[in-house]
């Protein structure tokens, strides 16, 4: 496996293939013009107002851009409404009628939503929240799964100006317990039960152990799955229900006009401490950047596509890539509840033949686990719907993204590899998919108007070869802070080059000048393309009481990309077998959520520690990837790593 990794990365530095796009796809795609990137170089400003005007906007804006660097204001004056945007503009120019979502549930029940009827239920659940005493600038934390009540529930929350914060239904109480106390939500939104992989998940059993320490929040409105499925957990007297709340309500609701500058959302996301941080967003920079990036990268023709992104709107890509991009430029969409293998591993290839999807953007990490499943599955159902493929989440080796061109696209489509975060809003770095002509493993170059380049240690501008990626100018979806800390947003991205933002990310560019992004260069981890604290997973075993210290790392893996390992120090009277080590593992799934779980627990006496006493947790990566030991001279006891090497070995299977 180790070996594997290291090669990958290699090949993906020496990849030569390339692929240029293909006439037809130039002929009727959005763009074309290469000097596009020229011209919204050459003016950044001008060229972000000319897509937000294409937005509707109750009062225009005075002034693009103020930058009192790292604060920015852009749209300064103007005023509109997110839902607007995706709803009321597609309604009055008459395609009501245009399908917004096919949603698909996993166990086969489907919806229909047509434009028109999503402004109404929109419409239906503002009201609801008013009735609730909800206003402008609440917070109202959102525990739901991938239903269009969900979608719903963020445009309603946008129509009125409560600031919403969606948590992924994966996530444990303590964690959702967390976000709900950072933000001191008003409201909590939930559903009893959604099914995943064929399992009923207890959303309301999960949000009442959450909200039991949650003094803020006044209410907990929960939409019912159906389905004949039902909630363990007993009513509680804070509770009210969808039917009650929201069903009676009238379906319009007049928008509430926002200052370009009011919070739309809070989105938390891990960082190198164990504390969350809660990356805030606002209204017109926001709905530019998704707007212009969903019309520009995924090519949307609102007429004929149908477009289909397999994120969870609990994670950025499904607020800026299921919700407000694509429903801003009008597309129809699919929406699916479950898991890529339920009921077999050719549930997408159904979908997508069904629906007959156009442009479906997913994750390296799934692709992986398609090419494991065989080729037979997608062979079976006619993907010649397709005419755009995207990915998004982590690095995609070569291997992957050949065979989704492949398998997936017949060779005719566009892939476009998209880097962006939580904190950029939108889509930064991608191949335009009738200009840019793409390598496999490269998100190639900087959207237009994005100016990213990369430094080294020393912050000198590299050429071609290896540093940290930044980005120079400011953009109209930059976060705008984190919630309640000023002071770590200067710090986590603003100080280390001053006056760039620092995401995080080492990168490569080669001789064409395109970006290969590798992976972090902080205590953070990517794990199917989901972000992940080593901190915070080692306060999670630290917490039970059979652990005395933890280190936490990533390793290489197959499918994951990254899987967190933990190396755990016993207090005495623990006896180190595989049921503890079990046991640790599953604590963490409780503690934050199943994806945080190690995929092993080691246990050992020590951890490598510098003199001062820091754990060394890139000679502990060295161990996990078998390497040749890199430098221990400032180790306080280097016999340590000799014996954690050869217990990590003997365990290997
Ligand atoms: C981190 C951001 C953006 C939505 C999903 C993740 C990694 C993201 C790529 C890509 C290489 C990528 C980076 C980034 N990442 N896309 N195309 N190629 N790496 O959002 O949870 O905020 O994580 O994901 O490391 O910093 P997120």
């Amino acid at each position: 496996m180790t070996q594997t990794e290291s090669k990958t990365i290699d090949t993906l530095l020496e990849e030569t293939r390339s692929f240029k796009p293909p006439e037809d796809f130039v002929a009727q795609a959005n763009v074309k013009d290469p000097d596009v990137y020229q011209q919204a170089a050459a003016d950044p400003e001008a060229w972000w107002a000319s897509w937000a005007k294409k937005l509707q906007w109750d009062k225009p804006w005075e002034t693009v851009l103020q930058w009192d660097a790292p604060y920015a204001k852009w749209f300064v004056g103007g005023k509109l409404n997110a839902s607007v945007q995706c709803l009321d503009r597609h309604v009055a120019a008459g395609h009501g009628d245009r399908v917004a979502y096919y949603w698909e549930g996993e166990s086969g029940d489907t919806r229909v939503l047509s434009y028109a009827e999503m402004l109404a239920e929109v419409s239906r659940v503002a009201n609801g929240l008013k009735s609730l005493g909800v206003e402008k600038g609440d917070r109202v934390t959102v525990y739901m799964p991938m239903v269009p009540e969900l979608a719903m529930t963020v445009l309603a929350c946008a129509r009125i100006g409560a600031v919403f914060s969606v948590v992924f239904a994966g996530f444990s109480a303590a964690s959702l317990r967390d976000r709900i106390q950072d933000q001191e939500a008003k409201l909590l939104i939930t559903a009893d039960c959604c099914w995943r992989r064929g399992k009923v998940l207890d959303l309301k059993k999960v949000s009442d152990e959450a909200v039991a320490e949650c003094p803020s929040v006044e209410k907990v409105l929960v939409w019912h799955r159906g389905d004949g499925i039902e909630s363990q957990s007993p009513a509680q007297e804070r509770d009210v229900t969808w039917e009650d709340v929201v069903l009676p309500q009238s379906p319009e609701c007049p928008p509430v006009s926002m200052d370009a500058e009011d919070l739309l959302f809070i989105l938390y996301t891990s960082g190198t401490t164990g504390k969350p941080k809660g990356i805030m967003h606002t209204t017109g920079g926001y709905m530019t950047g998704v707007y212009s990036t969903s019309n520009l990268v995924f090519d949307l023709k609102p007429k004929t596509d149908v477009y289909w992104c397999t994120a969870d709107i609990g994670w950025i890509t499904g607020h800026s890539y299921i919700v407000f991009g694509p429903m801003a430029n009008g597309v129809t969409q699919v929406m699916y509840e479950g898991a890529p293998n339920h009921p077999g591993p050719d549930r997408f290839w159904e979908l997508v033949a069904k629906y007959k999807v156009s442009v479906f953007y997913t994750a390296p990490t799934a692709i992986r686990a398609f090419m494991k499943w065989g080729d037979e599955h997608p062979a079976k159902h006619d993907l010649s719907s397709l005419r755009l493929l995207g990915t998004v989440g982590e690095p995609i080796n070569p291997e992957a993204w050949v065979w989704y061109l492949h398998h997936i696209g017949g060779n005719r489509c566009p892939i476009v590899d998209t880097w962006w975060q939580t904190e950029t809003g939108n889509i930064m770095i991608t191949p335009l998919p009738g200009i840019t002509e793409t390598v496999p493993g490269s998100a190639t170059k900087a959207f237009p108007g994005v100016e990213a380049t990369l430094l080294s240690e020393e912050g000198k501008e590299v050429g071609v070869g290896g540093g940290y990626l930044v980005i120079t100018k400011p953009w109209p979806g930059m976060l705008r802070g984190i919630w309640g800390d000023p002071k770590r947003f200067e710090e986590t991205y603003w100080s280390r080059f001053p006056g760039c933002y620092f995401p995080g990310d080492g990168t490569k560019r080669d001789d064409k000048g395109f970006f290969w992004v590798l992976g972090r260069v902080d205590d953070v981890m990517n794990v199917s393309g989901h972000r992940l604290s080593t901190m915070e997973i080692e306060s999670a075993l630290v917490d039970h009481e059979a652990v005395a210290e933890a280190a936490v790392i990533g390793v290489p893996h197959e499918l994951k990309g990254q899987a967190p390992v933990g190396f755990v120090i016993l207090r005495s009277g623990f006896e180190a077998d595989d049921a503890l080590a079990d046991t640790l593992r599953k604590h963490v799934g409780t503690l934050i959520g199943g994806l945080a779980r190690p995929e092993r627990v080691l246990f050992t006496p020590e951890l490598p520690k510098t003199r001062s006493g820091k754990i060394m947790r890139r000679l502990l990566r060295d161990v996990a990837e078998g390497k040749v030991l890199g430098d221990t001279t400032t180790l306080a006891d280097p016999g340590v790593l000799e014996s954690l090497k050869q217990g990590y070995e003997s365990k290997e299977s």
